[in-house]
């Protein structure tokens, strides 16, 4: 079942001399991975940021589970309906990896004890024991801490997750890992997983394989 589906989207930044999307269509599923990838500068980050809601389209349409974006609040999508996942984590420094975690959920108004006893299954989940909770991400591997960033990312109750280069700054037992957990979180808890990626390993390992040459998309497989 198609959950996001982007129709003819074109998209031109203020400062850009050219169209840094041009007429991309694709249907992204629950329960399934799909990844996006191409060389740099074809819109790979581009097309992620109109489906995580930084951004309108300039022409064209996202639909999310039947519904326009362009008649939604896209604050509150980006709070409520996806999460993004980034090649450089992007933990809160200050914060404990427990606080990280609990993060979006108490900005959606949880209680602090429920918060705590849901991010703590979550980072169970990702792999993460409780002797590391009270730590800060500086003080954790950097596959850990995109593991509780992917934790974090889960916390919102949202079910499309959106990774640009998760791995690009992890080795390949790491990698591997984090590609490993994003997969079942699809294919086991029906997220809609997109993942941007230069890595062949990942594309051979996703359901879908899209390609993004100079802005134009292309289904692969
Ligand atoms: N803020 C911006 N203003 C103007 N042009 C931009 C801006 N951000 C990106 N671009 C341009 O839009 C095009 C697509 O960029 P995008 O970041 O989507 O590429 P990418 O496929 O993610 O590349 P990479 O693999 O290097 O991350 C590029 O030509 C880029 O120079
Ligand atoms: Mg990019």
């Amino acid at each position: 079942m198609s959950i996001l589906s982007v129709n003819n989207v074109s998209y031109r930044y203020k400062k850009g001399d050219r169209m840094a999307l041009n007429g991309v269509t694709c249907e992204f599923e629950a329960g399934k991975v799909a990844a996006v990838v191409g060389p740099s500068g074809s819109g790979k980050t581009t097309l992620l940021s109109i489906l995580a809601g930084l951004d309108r389209p300039s022409a064209g349409s996202v639909i999310l589970n039947g519904a326009d974006l362009s008649a939604k609040d896209l604050d509150q999508y980006r709070r409520e309906d996806v999460s993004v996942i980034f090649q450089a984590f992007q933990l809160f420094p200050l914060l404990t990896v427990m606080e990280n975690v609990c993060y979006p959920m108490e900005l959606l108004g949880a209680a602090q004890k429920e918060a705590k006893a849901k991010a703590g299954e979550l980072l169970r989940k990702v792999g993460i024991g409780e002797e590391k909770w009270k730590r800060y991400p500086a003080n954790l591997s950097g596959g850990e801490q995109q593991r509780v960033a992917i934790a974090r990312s889960m916390a919102s109750g949202a079910q499309v997750l959106l990774a640009d280069e998760p791995t690009g700054n992890l080795d390949g037992e790491n990698s591997r890992n984090v590609v490993a957990l994003l997969s079942r979180l699809a294919h086991e808890e029906n997220y809609c997983v997109v993942i941007v990626t230069h890595d062949p390993a990942i594309a051979d390992a996703s359901d879908t394989v899209y390609r993004m040459a100079d802005g134009v998309l292309t289904r692969e497989r």
